[in-house]
């Protein structure tokens, strides 16, 4: 064999969980995009690799989220699931497993490594102060807690740092603080939590860190963390709280930052699992989860991350582990973030673009792949998404240079050869395609795929001056030379053969294409070194890859502005503010642009054929009366409302529906104990009063 295959490993990889309450966005697909070509090569290479993720479904957020859509939090995280999933498929993200933190599975794992940390008296209890809502009766993290900065003196900031002047401080520096979800001034509250002894693992976090688990760039910044001193960490939260309760600790659930990473664990046990589970329901011998975390483990775990969560995957997770018997990760690789067109993403310009909205405006998912590889480097640099180079770098190199080369020669072999090559002699080009394969590897294995390409790339423009040079396209104008032409057209497309191996981690589902256009077996890493046999026929060559049209991406861009100001109509109402989704609290100013008003219900009927809708006539002062449809059927009798005051929001934007145009919306309450009640004003009140 090859140094190119070296001896099969046995290998874990991770990308860290994303929130179940919010969409995946081209900032998240950075690091999926990233670990799913890393993994793509590893397989390639003829290793065991399983590559396990899971949505990250505990906390408060995605509790209040839950609330404020009015489902419950299982419903969320199954729903999100669902998208997040259709997502990561849609960028050809392999997932070996892709399940959930709220697990049995993980459930079992992390009460299981909480009582092995007490056990190994790493636990401690301590009573804390905290803010506290009144209102909603519970503790509220520091996102949760908005107010004035105490620097600058902005109004409305966050609990834990100001957007305006960037100063970081503890909620309790806030001037004027109110809760984000009641609006209610916070009181400050005893509680009793539960931490971990962080502050006794430094010495071990130090030789752990020294024996090369880090990057460079992290191993200074732990160097950093250590001169300011380890404090304990925090692991318990109060209920309400939407996770895993602690054993023997009635009311406290474990902090949503202490069963994620576990969720990693949890991941592969249930692939581990499944693996042993066959077809006919018969038990096999399955992937071993011992083999994978049992301390001295010797399998290799690496966690793909972004640099935001570095302190959690480099300080607690290692100490967790080792202080509970299991193995630590063998490396932590930490990747920049991602800025569009120079900036941070925004809303405003149209930069936050989700992952649905590209693949409906830009639809191939593989422009996208070979962009984020051309830019990654293995560091924790940030790569930024040019737009406009973009379009530039994938039509010139994958349309221009890559495809170019099996376009220009594939038909003349169909058209003047039956589709049969001749078998590809000593060409220079070929050997020295064949003989970069070792380097390339190497760049793939150190996650330098942007050096990668660059040889790729360069190996490109030696096949297409090949190609020029040989000019097949003139040969093919004289008889004489039909032999010369097959060769030139042969070697050509084993130069296009080995060029989609090396680029088949980036782009998967081009290179399945192409290995069906050159009838081949599924390329892997060892094919570098065969070629297409002498009398090997390949299929007719069929259009493989348009050129992006700019167009394209101003639509993509505009798309994303509209969700925007979608976003903030009553009909959408969570994603403003993703770090704090859930939070309620809207200005005085916010309200008064809902224009409520008294209505006087005239006429009530049913509509044919709607299962939950009263077709209501509302006079609310003026000339003309509204026609409004009312969810309320279930509650109501058309008769008896007849002649009823009730309050509506006249502003609400026309909706046109099956049954007609809706002009407006009657208010009732309703939540799991019945419902919907209309509201009705007091005696007195005239249709078309102002409601405020
Ligand atoms: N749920 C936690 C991770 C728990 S891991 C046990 C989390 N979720 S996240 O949805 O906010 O982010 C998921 C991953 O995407 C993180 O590694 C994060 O760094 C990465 N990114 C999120 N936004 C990003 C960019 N704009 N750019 C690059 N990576 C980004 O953190
Ligand atoms: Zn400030």
């Amino acid at each position: 064999m090859s140094d190119t295959q070296p001896q099969p490993r046995k290998i874990l990889v991770t990308s860290a969980l994303p929130y179940a309450n919010g969409s995946i966005h081209l900032g998240h697909l950075v690091e999926y995009i990233q670990t799913d070509i890393w993994v793509r090569f590893l397989k390639m290479q003829g290793h065991d690799v399983h590559y396990v993720c899971a949505d990250d479904t505990h906390g408060t957020p995605i509790m209040l989220r839950a609330e404020k859509e009015g489902i419950t939090p299982e419903q969320l995280i199954d729903r999100v699931h669902a998208e997040h999933s259709t997502d990561f498929a849609g960028f050809l993200v392999n997932f070996d497993n892709y399940y959930s933190t709220n697990s049995e599975e993980n459930r079992e794992l992390a009460c299981g490594i909480y009582q092995a940390l007490k056990a190994d008296g790493k636990i401690a209890t301590r009573t804390i102060e905290q803010f506290y809502d009144p209102v909603k009766n519970m503790f509220l993290p520091d996102r949760f807690i908005k107010g004035e900065c105490p620097k600058c003196h902005a109004k409305d900031q966050y609990g834990d740092s100001c957007e305006v002047c960037g100063a970081t401080y503890n909620p309790t520096e806030l001037i004027n603080p109110f809760s984000a979800v009641s609006g209610a001034a916070p009181v400050r509250k005893e509680t009793e939590h539960y931490f971990f002894k962080l502050s006794e693992c430094e010495d071990f976090l130090r030789s752990w860190t020294r024996s090369g688990t880090l990057q460079a760039e992290a191993a200074n910044k732990m160097g950093e963390w250590f001169e300011s001193g380890l404090s304990d960490w925090d692991i318990s939260r109060d209920a309400p709280y939407f996770g895993f309760e602690i054993p023997d600790a009635p009311g406290k659930y474990f902090y949503v930052w202490l069963d994620a990473p576990i969720g990693y664990m949890a991941s592969f046990k249930n692939l581990c699992i499944k693996s042993r589970q066959s077809a006919d329901g018969n038990q096999k011998a399955g992937l071993n989860f011992d083999e994978y975390w049992k301390a001295g483990s010797q399998t290799e775990l690496y966690h793909f991350i972004g640099k935001d969560i570095l302190y959690f995957h480099a300080l607690f997770w290692p100490a967790t582990l080792h202080y509970s018997g299991y193995r630590t990760p063998t490396k932590v690789f930490a990747h920049g973030f991602l800025t569009v067109n120079g900036e941070k993403m925004s809303k405003s310009r149209g930069t936050f673009i989700t992952a649905e909205s590209y693949l409906q405006h830009v639809k191939n998912p593989e422009y996208l792949r070979y962009y984020y590889a051309a830019k990654l480097n293995g560091t924790m640099e940030d790569i930024d998404l040019n737009l406009e180079d973009f379009v530039a770098r994938v039509n010139s190199d994958l349309v221009g240079k890559y495809i170019n080369i099996a376009s220009r020669t594939a038909g003349f072999i169909s058209k003047r050869f039956d589709g049969k090559l001749n078998p590809t002699g000593n060409n220079p080009v070929v050997a020295e395609m064949q003989a970069q394969a070792a380097a390339i590897a190497e760049s793939y294995e150190q996650r330098d795929f942007g050096r990668a390409l660059r040889e790729i790339m360069r190996l490109a423009d030696v096949a297409n001056g090949f190609v020029a040079e040989k000019a097949p396209w003139v040969m093919a104008k004289d008889e004489a030379q039909a032999s010369a032409l097959q060769q030139v057209c042969s070697d050509a497309l084993e130069m296009f053969r080995l060029l989609t191996l090396y680029l088949k981690p980036i782009l998967p589902k081009l290179a399945e294409e192409i290995e069906a256009f050159l009838n081949v077996a599924p390329l892997d890493w060892p094919a570098v070194n065969s070629s297409l046999p002498a009398g090997h026929a390949i299929k007719t060559y069929e259009h493989l890859i348009t050129r992006i049209d700019p167009k394209q991406i101003e639509a993509m861009t505009e798309a994303n502005k509209e969700t925007m100001q979608a976003t903030t109509t009553p009909a959408a109402p969570a994603a403003s503010a993703p770090a704090a989704e859930g939070a309620s609290y809207i200005s005085i100013d916010d309200f008064t642009k809902v224009d409520l008003r008294i209505a006087k219900i005239v006429d009530a009927n049913h509509v044919e054929g709607a299962e939950k809708l009263l077709q209501l006539t509302l006079d609310i002062g003026e000339e003309k009366t509204r026609n409004v449809f009312a969810g309320i059927k279930s509650a109501y009798d058309p008769e008896t409302l007849k002649g009823r005051l009730t309050v509506v929001v006249a502003n609400l934007a026309p909706r046109k529906m099956k049954f007609g145009l809706s002009e407006g919306m009657v208010l009732a309450a309703s939540d799991e104990r019945g419902g919907p009640f209309i509201l009705s004003p007091d005696s007195g009140a005239q249709p078309g009063m102002r409601v405020k």
